[in-house]
């Protein structure tokens, strides 16, 4: 799970920064007040705490400790709260209108996020969303690195996994999901001089 890789990474970069582009667009166009929302890998927490200036209630999870306690020392409130834990393996006791995964999906194996779709499915309420934006198999990434597999790779020690759109799609509507929205494009996820295609799918129970 690059637990270190990413313990390490936020050291670095603690203090949340801007939105992603992708949390703008979803308050844009499908998230509103009063919704509880649950983010799969929160990192530095920068779009939890974005849906909860919105009105929304969030809950983040990630992996690394550290920054889960800076975060809930730092940002919680009634409506905001971070917890630590590995999101395949989230128990089923909450429901929620919106489980968002950004940027997260391509570090668990394809066996792992079947778990994660499965989950999806009991823990959102009834006309829920899921929001997912992932990696794309025309990633430059993807041939960098030591090859796992034609969508994995290793790049300086990090795992990474390559997603198709129709392969996602069917995935979802395995799992009683249907898109709202599905698109494979530039111009979603810029970062410094990258600006890879990235999947951005929004799909709803
Ligand atoms: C690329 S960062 C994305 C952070 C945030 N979603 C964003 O878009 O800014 C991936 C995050 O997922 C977390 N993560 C990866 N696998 C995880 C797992 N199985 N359980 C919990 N967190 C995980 C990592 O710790 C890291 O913070």
């Amino acid at each position: 799970m690059d637990q270190a890789y990413w313990n390490d990474y936020y050291e670095r970069n603690r203090l949340p920064a801007c939105p992603s582009l992708f949390a703008e667009f979803l308050m844009q166009s499908f998230l509103r007040p009063p919704m509880q929302i649950i983010e799969l890998g929160c990192g530095n927490g920068r779009d939890s705490i974005y849906f909860s200036q919105k009105g929304l209630t969030v809950l983040g999870v990630d992996q690394v400790s550290e920054e889960v306690t800076f975060l809930n020392g730092k940002y919680s409130t009634n409506k905001l709260k971070f917890c630590m834990g590995d999101f395949t393996r989230l128990p089923s006791d909450e429901s929620y209108d919106c489980v968002y995964s950004r940027f997260t999906l391509h570090s668990v194996t394809d066996a792992d996020e079947d778990r994660v779709f499965n989950w999806v499915r009991h823990a959102l309420r009834e006309n829920g969303l899921f929001a997912l934006e992932v990696r794309s198999m025309s990633d430059p990434k993807r041939r960098q690195g030591t090859r796992v597999s034609p969508s994995e790779n290793i790049v300086d020690g990090h795992y990474r996994r390559y997603a198709e759109l129709s392969g996602l799609l069917a995935k979802l509507s395995e799992v009683g999901l249907a898109p709202l929205f599905s698109e494979e494009s530039t111009g979603f996820a810029p970062h410094g001089d990258e600006d890879p295609p990235v999947i951005r799918v929004v799909a709803q129970l």
